[in-house]
C-alpha cells in the first residue's frame, strides 16, 4: 500500500482510523452563509445549479448544497468516504456521488458545471499538482460559472514544493488566485469570512472566481 496522497489508500486509511480531523461533521458556515445571501433585489446569490464538489470526504457540504436545490456531484476517491456519502443521503439531500480521481474526470463533464465548491480539497492534493488542478477546475466550469473556494490552511509551501509536510499542504491565495487567472478565470470576491469556525479563524479565506 503506497503512502502517498495520489492514492486513495492513503485517505481510506485516515477514515477507516478515525483520523478524518478535517471534518467540521456539520456543513461548512460559511457556505450556508453564502446559500442565504441575497442581492438589492432580494435575489439568491448564488442561486441552485449544477455543482462539483472535488474531495468531498464526508458529504455535509454536498448534502448542504442539494438542499438546497443545487444538482450536486460529489467527487472522492476514497472508498470508505464514498461509501460514508451513500449511506447518509436522504431523500431530501439526493445527489451524485463519484468514486474517482479528480484528475481524471471524464472529458463527458467539460464545461457542464455552474459551480465548482473547493474546501479543504486543494490542499490535500500533492503540491506538485497544483496547476493541473487549476486546469481541471477550468475545464469543468461553464462559461460564467464560479468557484467558490474556501482557502484553508493559509501558509506557505517550503522550497522545493514536495519536500512541504503535508497533508494538509498550506494554501498561498494569491498563488491560488494566480493558477486559476492563468487558466481564465477573474477574481469576484476576496475576504476572511465572519462566520469562519474559530479553531480556523485567521487560517482560512474565500475566494470567489468565475470562468470568462
Ligand atoms: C482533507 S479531506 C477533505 C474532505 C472534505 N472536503 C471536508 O472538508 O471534510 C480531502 C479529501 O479529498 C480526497 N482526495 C484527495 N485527493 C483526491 C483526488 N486526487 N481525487 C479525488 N479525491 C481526492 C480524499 O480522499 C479526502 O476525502
Amino acid at each position: 500500500m503506497r503512502d502517498d496522497v495520489n492514492h486513495p489508500a492513503k485517505w481510506e486509511r485516515y477514515y477507516r482510523e478515525g483520523k478524518a480531523g478535517w471534518s467540521l461533521h456539520t456543513p461548512t458556515p460559511v457556505f450556508q452563509h453564502l446559500l442565504a445571501e441575497e442581492d438589492a433585489q432580494g435575489q439568491r446569490v448564488f442561486p441552485p445549479g449544477r455543482i462539483l464538489i472535488p474531495g468531498a470526504g464526508l458529504g455535509y457540504d454536498a448534502r448542504e448544497f442539494a438542499r438546497h436545490g443545487f444538482a450536486v456531484v460529489a467527487v472522492d476517491f476514497a472508498r470508505d468516504a464514498v461509501e460514508a456519502m451513500q449511506n447518509a443521503l436522504t431523500p431530501e439531500t439526493a445527489h451524485a456521488i463519484v468514486q474517482a480521481d479528480l484528475f481524471q474526470l471524464p472529458a463527458a463533464w467539460n464545461e457542464t458545471f455552474d459551480y465548482v465548491l473547493e474546501y479543504t480539497c486543494f490542499c490535500a492534493l500533492d503540491p506538485t499538482r497544483r496547476d493541473e488542478y487549476a486546469a481541471v477546475i477550468a475545464r469543468l466550469l461553464k462559461p460564467g460559472g464560479k468557484y467558490i473556494a474556501l482557502a484553508f490552511p493559509l501558509g506557505e509551501l517550503v522550497h522545493p514544493p514536495e519536500m512541504t509536510p503535508g497533508p494538509p499542504f498550506p494554501v498561498n491565495a494569491p498563488q491560488l488566485i494566480a493558477l486559476l487567472q492563468a487558466r481564465g478565470l477573474v477574481l469576484r470576491r476576496r475576504e476572511i469570512h465572519p462566520a469562519t469556525i474559530k479553531p480556523r479563524k485567521g487560517r482560512e479565506e474565500l475566494i470567489v472566481m468565475q470562468k470568462q
